[in-house]
């Protein structure tokens, strides 16, 4: 058996080029350099995706819009290697959840950061248990399936020690029952800590792109037209410096479309600043940005509707009845340790 990447990605919400650029490239290229000597599973945690509200009538079309954007930026979905499967298809994930929580503390799950954040943030009368026990969640995706390696972001580094917390505890009660997936300093070792690659809003440069960001003026997102993404860049900010210089620190307006400019046009960042660099017309700079983002949604689009939905939907059923399987000899083990099964 092959050791196991796994990593959920979220399918909530339009989808920007930070997105793309920062966390979607790497992953598909994580996993085209991996699979063959690992298995590489690839989910979309469709339940973690309203345990904040949102529009119900749009999301099973937003699991697919999105898995259909993972298939255009290059997943490798006929790789024997990789699964790619939809969480709430494979029951064990809720199942193993309610065993976990049953062992879980209350404290350990209010010290979560990410809970306090985001009910902090939330404007709503009521925060879900399903956001405060979302942990349990993730540790039921990842044990499940034995996986060693989890590629995780700083904002998810708690929730995984979190699941080897749970994992140890649950074995040191009734034996060998989940493999422990690595720690946090050993992850990064092994996938390379991210560089740090944020792109930024283009109206507000010192703040990451995002896509819930309430005016959308500095962010582009993949189904941008070309026009409308041309003009959000044209109206970037930038300086008062008058020249053009990489630094993220001082400059972070010019520094981002140094940045956009080198990762859209596949060069090195110090390749393209040295070409930029002393140059005085922020304009053409934009310019530049402006056109390699029109050319690189024209033909993302074009990919995107080149998609076919045959082909993505029966990788997705042949990995959900392999991962069924897996997941479900996991449960029983766990069913089984709790007194739920006869013992095996
Ligand atoms: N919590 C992750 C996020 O918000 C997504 C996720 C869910 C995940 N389950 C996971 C990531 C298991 C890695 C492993 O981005």
């Amino acid at each position: 058996m092959k050791p196991v990447i796994l990593t959920g990605l979220r399918a909530n919400n339009d989808l920007t080029i930070g997105n793309y650029l920062g966390a979607i490239l790497p992953m598909i290229d994580m996993a085209k350099s991996k699979a063959g000597e690992y298995q590489v599973n690839m989910f979309v945690p469709d339940l973690h995706s309203f345990t904040t509200p949102i529009d119900h009538a749009q999301l099973q079309e937003q699991i697919m819009h999105n898995l259909r954007v993972f298939v255009a930026a290059g997943l490798p979905i006929d790789h024997d290697d990789v699964y790619v499967y939809r969480q709430s298809y494979i029951s064990a994930h809720s199942e193993l959840t309610w065993i976990l929580d049953c062992f879980t503390g209350f404290g350990e799950m209010n010290r979560m950061t990410q809970f306090k954040d985001k009910s902090a943030k939330l404007n709503e009368d009521r925060i879900s248990i399903g956001l405060f026990n979302y942990p349990v969640l993730m540790a039921a995706d990842i044990l499940l399936y034995n996986a060693s390696y989890v590629p995780v972001g700083d904002d998810q580094t708690q929730h995984l020690e979190f699941t080897r917390d749970i994992a140890t505890r649950m074995n040191n009660q009734f034996g060998e029952l989940f493999a422990v997936p690595l720690a946090v300093p050993k992850q990064h070792e092994f996938f390379g800590k991210d560089q740090g690659l944020r792109v930024r809003d283009l109206m507000e440069p010192t703040k990451k792109m995002s896509k819930s960001d309430e005016t959308g003026k500095g962010v582009v997102f993949l189904s941008d037209t070309p026009e409308a993404a041309t003009k959000k860049v044209m109206s970037a900010t930038t300086d008062s410096f008058g020249e053009v210089k990489f630094d993220m620190k001082e400059r972070p307006g010019i520094s981002n479309l140094l940045q956009i400019l080198a990762l859209l046009s596949n060069r090195p960042q110090n390749e393209v600043n040295a070409e930029w660099e002393g140059k005085t017309s922020y304009g053409d700079l934009k310019k530049a940005v402006a056109e390699v983002v029109s050319t690189f949604l024209t033909d993302f689009q074009a990919r995107l509707a080149g998609v076919d939905d045959q082909t993505l939907l029966a990788k997705l059923e042949a990995s959900e009845t392999a991962m069924q399987s897996v997941a479900g000899q996991t449960l029983y083990k766990a069913q089984s340790a709790v007194g739920l099964r006869p013992k095996v």
